[in-house]
């Protein structure tokens, strides 16, 4: 299978200095290239800004902002069977961007922003037959609010993260997840316990072997 993979978090930059971003580490996103990688999958992987080396035999492809990420992968869904986005897109932008450090006493105390385009949104209309994993960060009910976002942003299965456990999320080595999927539009849920990032790669990757042979 060729695998489009999306890790890390994007920064949206204010001036050369400062930006938007959040604790995204790229360690969920870099675990799933790495597992497809050493079943054999072809793998591309567009990163954000993070400090993790590119897992053997992977495509890297760098980018900064979500614009860039929405680019990157753009170009590259064409050449992919599945797409899985574990990137932690910033939903907001500034509205604008200064080409030279902004001095703090010019600078305005309010900060106008502007949404960031949705990249699975966006690149809906041609997913054809590929197969779009999307995941959820969410405290409170990870599960409904994933669910919500299964629908609406039309994918194959989402990986519901819960982020308010210490040991789940964001920059941990172990993650806290459900897998919401539909058939025949009722709601498939399978309820994993806690893993490392790595063993919650395997079982993703092992979905969507399963998933494809189905559809063969
Ligand atoms: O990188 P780590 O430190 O290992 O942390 C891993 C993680 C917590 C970032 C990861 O497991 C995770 O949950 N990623 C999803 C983060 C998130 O909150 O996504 P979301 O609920 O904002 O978006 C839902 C889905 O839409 C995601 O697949 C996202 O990539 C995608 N999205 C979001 C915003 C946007 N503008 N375009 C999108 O396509």
């Amino acid at each position: 299978m060729k695998l489009l993979v999306t890790a890390g978090p994007t920064r949206e930059h204010l001036d050369p200095v400062r930006f938007l971003s959040n604790r995204s580490t790229g360690k969920m996103g870099f675990a799933v290239a790495r597992a497809a990688a050493v079943r054999g999958h072809q793998v591309t992987l567009v990163a954000g800004p993070v400090s993790l080396p590119t897992p053997a035999g992977v495509r890297r492809i760098d980018i900064v902002s979500a614009c860039d990420l929405l680019t990157a992968v753009k170009r590259r869904l064409r050449f992919a069977d599945a797409l899985v986005m574990t990137a932690a897109v910033a939903d907001w932008r500034p509205a604008s961007v200064s080409p030279v450090k902004l001095k703090k006493r010019g600078m305005s105390r309010v900060l106008a922003l502007e949404p960031n385009p949705d990249v699975l949104q966006t690149i809906r209309p041609c997913k054809g037959t590929r197969l779009f994993v999307g995941f959820a960060a969410e405290t409170g009910d990870p599960v409904r609010e994933a669910e919500r976002k299964l629908r609406t942003k039309g994918l194959d299965l989402i990986v519901a993260n819960d982020v308010s456990r210490p040991d789940s999320g964001f920059a941990v080595d172990t993650n806290k997840v459900t897998f919401l999927s539909l058939a025949n539009d009722s709601l498939e849920r399978l309820d994993l316990p806690l893993l490392t990032k790595d063993e919650v790669a395997e079982r993703l990757v092992e979905w969507l072997e399963q998933k494809q042979c189905e559809e063969v």
